[in-house]
Formats: C-alpha cells, sequence, structure tokens
C-alpha cells in the first residue's frame, strides 16, 4: 500500500485505556503519526451488551476512518475486539489489529498450570476467550474473573486520583477462592486498562505471580504491518474523545507526557 510519511495509526479504545498500547508503540514506532480515539461517551463497554458494542465501535471506526484515513486501526480495547473485530474488518478497507486477552503468552509462561485472567464482564463471557482457551491452553486451568471497578479506577488514576485497594483486593482473594485459584502463577489482564494498575496488582499478587498483558505484542504486530512504510510525525499526536471534551478533565500531564495536544472532541 503505498501510504503518506503523515498518515496516522488511530488507536481506538472506549477511554484511556489503550494508551498503554500507545505506550508500546511508540517505542518501536517512534516516528509515526498517531490519532487516538477515546470514547468516553461510550465508557464503559465491559457492561454493555453485544450487539451495542458491535454497533458503537463499526460505527465510530467507520466514520474515524473516513475523517482521519488512517493507514491502519487498532482497537485497543479486548472488549471490542473480541465482540467487533470481524465486523470492523468488513468494514474498514485498512489493516485492523486487535487486541485480545494474552492467553497464548500466558500459557507458555505459567509453571503450576494455572493462569488467572481480569477482564470485563463482556470480555470473560465471549466465545473468543472460551477459542483462544481451547487453542492455546489445553490441558491448563484458566480461572477468569470479571472487574469492572477496575476500568473506572484506572480511568481515575490517570487523572490523578488514588485507587481503593479494597478493588484491587476483590480481585485477588476472587480468583483466590476458586477451585485451584492458590495455584495461580500467571495473571492475564485482558482489559487494556489493567496494566495501568500494574503496581497495585503486583502488589496484592505478589512476586510469585507474573502478569501479562498483549501491549507489546499488539505493537510488534503493527510495525510488522507497516514495514517499509514512511513515518513522520507532526509535532504532537492527537487525543480525541467522544461527548464532552470535559470528559478528558484531568488527563493534561498523561497526555502531555506521551507527547499528545490537548483532547479534542470528535
Ligand atoms: N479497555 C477496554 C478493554 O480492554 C474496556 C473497558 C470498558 O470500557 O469496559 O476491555
Amino acid at each position: 500500500m503505498n501510504v503518506e510519511a503523515s498518515s496516522p495509526i488511530l488507536l481506538f479504545d472506549s477511554g484511556v485505556g489503550g494508551l498503554t498500547v500507545y505506550d508500546a508503540l511508540r517505542k518501536v514506532l517512534p516516528q509515526a503519526a498517531v490519532i487516538y480515539a477515546a470514547d468516553l461517551a461510550g465508557l464503559p463497554y465491559g457492561t454493555k451488551t453485544e450487539a451495542q458494542i458491535a454497533a458503537r465501535v463499526a460505527g465510530l471506526l467507520g466514520r474515524m476512518s473516513e475523517r482521519f484515513r488512517p493507514r491502519l486501526a487498532c482497537i485497543a480495547c479486548n472488549t471490542a475486539s473480541t465482540i467487533a473485530l470481524g465486523m470492523v474488518r468488513d468494514v474498514l478497507e485498512i489493516p485492523v489489529v486487535g487486541t485480545v486477552p494474552a492467553i497464548k503468552p500466558a500459557a507458555a509462561l505459567t509453571r503450576t498450570g494455572t493462569i488467572g485472567l481480569v477482564g470485563t464482564d463482556a470480555t470473560i463471557r465471549q466465545a473468543y476467550v472460551d477459542d483462544l482457551e481451547a487453542k492455546f491452553a489445553k490441558g491448563k486451568r484458566l480461572l477468569r474473573i470479571a472487574a469492572p471497578g477496575l476500568v473506572e479506577a484506572a480511568e481515575a488514576k490517570l487523572r490523578g486520583g488514588t485507587v481503593d485497594p479494597a478493588l484491587i483486593a476483590e480481585v485477588q482473594g476472587g480468583l483466590a477462592a476458586m477451585p485451584g485459584g492458590s495455584g495461580i502463577d500467571t495473571l492475564v489482564l485482558a482489559c487494556t486498562h489493567f496494566p495501568l494498575l500494574g503496581q497495585e496488582l503486583a502488589a496484592a499478587f505478589g512476586p510469585e505471580v507474573a502478569l501479562v498483558d498483549g501491549a507489546q505484542g499488539i505493537a510488534r504486530r503493527i510495525a510488522q504491518l507497516t514495514e517499509g512504510q514512511d513515518f513522520a510525525r507532526g509535532s504532537t499526536n492527537r487525543f480525541v474523545v467522544t461527548g464532552p471534551i470535559a470528559g478528558a478533565a484531568g488527563l493534561e500531564a498523561a497526555l502531555a507526557a506521551r507527547g499528545f495536544g490537548p483532547a479534542e472532541g470528535f
């Protein structure tokens, strides 16, 4: 594909979780122009139905793709990817990279054979996750837990808020209480928001539990798909939000530190 050097990569999430993918992408493609789109008007996705998520994500990505003309789009959200990746690929004419729970690397890493997986309510019930488990974690035990409170906590943390330790303890305790749960040595962070709480999760689960997420793998995949293309980013990357721009209030420092200009409305 012949693409302009300034043509952006579009990263999409319901909120700030996809910034964990952005951070990894920036390390491998520092010169790439990025437009980060946060669907704050639709946040959270994890408590919505499959139909609501699919319609919203496919519709928004279609419109965003027309407006921003990206060379590639990345759905930096496990919930949206496990539900709508196929649909979005049908709608867009550019490569679309999804974010799916890192069960494969976790299965390669576990020594006890017991893996925990923390995601949104919508993600953990997807057949997509059942398929990943059947394909990559055969003979292992995969224990899933939903943690909708952590999405909110990650949004608040990036805006300077403190994280309620009870929320983290609830996830750790919930997994430990499941049959075989005390054997967990690997935890899949199956929501892009959760690596933002990496420190808190690592402290609660202890040093014997490895935390695994997909951000680096996604960044590598994007680099692979754009290999040989020219990149020239402007002075800042763009951060756009659905709904009122005030929804991004408090994110100024986190955005500036990552090389984004002030939030814009979509
Ligand atoms: N960041 C999203 C994910 O990876 C979803 C958070 C939400 O909107 O519930 O699943």
